[in-house]
């Protein structure tokens, strides 16, 4: 009989021990057990990105070591999932904010992708106060800030600011085919057709995922409707079947005839690196391509590859913004907040964002760390109209955007411009 209690007793202890000292990784960085995060009691940071492999992580690995380097007692989590402007990793976070069960903090663009899909849905929590602790108010720029606010509540902490109306080309073949920077997208045009009569690939593309060919719509959409009305559209001022819409769609059409054979298997760092390595004349893509170009490459700036803003928006600025908030229900949100205050410092700014191709969303970070390509962008920021991106999240919901991808991808295909229009007027209503 005793020994039948003794056993039950036994088996009462192990149940009890795995109960309490069970490993909990299967929870993504969050305990059940109401202590701290994971990792057996010690503080735990989990940071969920897009940013993996090449012309992506450098930035991102930079902030961390930072941060362990300040803070050794916490253990950082690095939940990164691959695949640019964050094709998966958006889907990965939606089902894991649904579940309640969020990352301590996660990359998301300022704008409506912060706004309307996070702060809208109750998911997020304020950071007034820790703005004022980390005197950080006056430290950014006031549209970056209103980019990451609702209501008069700020919600995430940029990073960084990255451009998205960049082309870069490669200077050898530019100087071999003496082609001059086009500025109009007229002479855009005359640049393609004198590129292709030479054989050499004028424009790079990597359409694999959509978004990249998304970003060449927009530029097109804010060369023929200028700052102003770009940004009625994403108001509803200014109707998708206006015909600057279908001049830019008619451009977009021109300009796909231009591209390399197989766009639609290559991914962005594969477009730009058929620029890099001389197979392509040009690839319009955000800034994140300098950081490939110059860490993954080695190429320099202004020597190897040049840049130029995207023909007809010269004077525009087409504003990204990586910021990182503090999802409402994590554990830890003292621990969080050490870590969005050293990547809203200075010093957090200057190690992430010379790497990553972006420029210091602060004010005051320490110009002689960037290189010409930094300083110019820093200067441009300063001196242009700026305007939200829709490829990235800031201009539209992501319900429109999803459908905007989607109808580019098929445009791409087909060209049928009426059948593009059609369809983005059918869009509207998500908007
Ligand atoms: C953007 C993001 C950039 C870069 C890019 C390519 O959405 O803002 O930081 O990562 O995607 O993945």
């Amino acid at each position: 009989m005793w020994k039948k209690s003794l056993a039950l007793l036994f088996l009462f202890m192990l149940l009890l021990l795995a109960a309490c000292g069970g490993d909990d990784q299967d929870t993504g960085g969050k305990s059940d057990d109401g202590g701290d995060s994971d990792g057996g009691g010690e503080d735990t940071v989990e940071i969920f990105s897009w940013w993996t492999g090449a012309g992506e992580e450098d930035g991102l690995l930079a902030l961390i070591d930072l941060f362990e380097e300040k803070h050794p007692d916490i253990t950082v989590e690095n939940a990164a999932v691959a695949g640019g402007a964050g094709t998966n990793a958006k889907a990965v976070l939606a089902t894991r904010m649904q579940g309640n069960d969020p990352p301590s903090t996660f990359q998301v663009h300022g704008g409506a992708e912060l706004n309307e899909s996070w702060v809208a849905a109750d998911k997020m929590t304020p950071l007034n106060d820790f703005y004022e602790e980390n005197e950080l108010t006056d430290k950014f720029p006031e549209e970056l800030l209103d980019m990451v606010s609702k209501d008069g509540d700020i919600y995430s902490v940029p990073v960084n600011i990255h451009r998205g109306n960049v082309l870069f080309y490669n200077m050898e073949l530019f100087e071999e085919n003496d082609i001059e920077v086009p500025t109009t997208l007229d002479e855009f045009v005359n640049v393609l057709e004198q590129l292709d009569s030479a054989g050499v690939v004028p424009l790079a593309l990597g359409d694999k995922e959509s978004w990249p060919a998304t970003q060449i719509f927009e530029n097109l959409l804010l060369a023929t409707l200028g700052p102003d009305d770009y940004r009625g559209l994403w108001a509803g001022d200014v109707s998708f079947d206006d015909p600057r819409v279908v001049e830019a769609a008619e451009h977009f059409q021109t300009i796909i005839g231009y591209v390399n054979e197989d766009h639609a298997s290559r991914n962005w760092q594969d477009a730009a690196q058929l620029v890099g390595g001389k197979e392509a004349a040009m690839t319009n893509m955000g800034d994140w391509a300098k950081g490939y170009f110059s860490n993954d490459l080695s190429l320099e700036t202004n020597q190897d590859f040049g840049y130029f803003a995207f023909p007809g928006t010269t004077e525009d600025f087409m504003v990204i913004t990586d910021t990182f908030g503090l999802p409402d229900g994590v554990e830890n949100p003292d621990t969080v907040k050490e870590f969005l205050s050293v990547l809203a410092s200075v010093e957090g700014q200057d190690a992430f964002n010379p790497l990553k191709g972006s420029i210091p969303a602060r004010v005051d970070a320490d110009t002689s760390k960037y290189d010409e390509y930094g300083t110019d962008t820093m200067e441009d920021f300063q001196n242009s109209n700026l305007t939200p991106s829709l490829a990235h999240g800031s201009a539209a919901s992501e319900g429109f955007l999803t459908k905007i991808n989607q109808e580019v991808n098929i445009f791409v295909t087909q060209q049928d411009v009426d059948q593009f229009i059609e369809k983005l007027k059918q869009a509207e209503g998500e908007l």
